[in-house]
């Protein structure tokens, strides 16, 4: 099985999260069932922080964009700085993931990038590396337990769905706001390649990294299923 898996900038906040998520992938990879695992690393409050800064400079938002970028891409280093069985170098893009493959498969390694291009998030990587790929699943491991009809973190009685079709997703996502930094579960360019390349999606909280191997190993159900 190929899996995907987006990674919200909430686990690089410090060591001790960045050691569970890496002990989970870890062992994910080295499961008898010889899954290839592709890590996509979010930016995070730190991304947000200089993002807010660049803005109070005057600065665009694609340049804001590339600052938020530039921070996915250190949380890529300190996931490999935490894994055993990383690539050793960050990809900076899909088809250099993408060549590598058969390599990175037949060795047991786990590829591991952050951002690609201003206009979107690490949602729409991960999204755009699991349709390239063709992986069989792609995870958005987030901080929240799934899709909700609003922010729940801002309306106690938001509604969450366990599951989702491709469709509904789209129009949960369209209005949603797309400058650098904005905090969304999922932001609509990943929404649309959802929908387009039919990659069955799981949205889930990440905060116990064992129900990550619970959805690939095990097959169950947490969080929200896109399909
Ligand atoms: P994130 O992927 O971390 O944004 O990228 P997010 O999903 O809003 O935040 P978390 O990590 O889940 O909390 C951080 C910022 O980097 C820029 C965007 O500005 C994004 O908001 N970015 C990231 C891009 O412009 N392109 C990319 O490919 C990735």
């Amino acid at each position: 099985m190929r899996v995907v898996i987006s990674i919200g900038g909430a686990y690089f906040a410090d060591a001790v999260r960045i050691k569970n998520m890496a002990a989970a992938l870890d062992e994910l990879v080295e499961h008898p069932s010889g899954c290839g695992l592709y890590a996509v690393t979010g930016g995070g409050a730190v991304a947000r922080h200089y993002i807010a800064i660049a803005r109070e400079l005057g600065a665009n938002e694609a340049i804001c964009d590339y600052i938020g970028i530039a921070l996915t891409r250190v949380n890529a280093r300190l996931l490999i700085s935490a894994l055993r069985n990383a690539y050793p170098e960050p990809f900076y893009d899909y088809t250099s993931v993408r060549a590598k493959l058969p390599e990175l498969e037949s060795c047991g390694k786990i590829a591991v990038m952050g951002g690609v291009t201003p206009g979107y998030t690490t949602d729409a990587v991960s999204a755009i590396l699991a349709e390239y790929i063709n992986a069989d699943l792609l995870l958005n491991v987030t901080t929240v337990d799934g899709v909700y009809d609003v922010d729940p973190r801002k309306h106690p009685n938001a509604k969450r769905y366990s599951r989702l079709t491709a469709k509904e997703l789209v129009r949960l996502t369209t209005e949603c706001d797309l400058r650098a930094g904005s905090r969304i579960v999922i932001d609509p360019v990943a929404a649309k390649i959802i929908e387009r390349s039919g990659i069955r999606t799981v949205v889930l909280d990440g905060s116990n990294p064992r129900n990550i191997i619970d959805v690939i190993i095990n097959g169950r159900q947490h969080g929200t299923e896109i399909t």
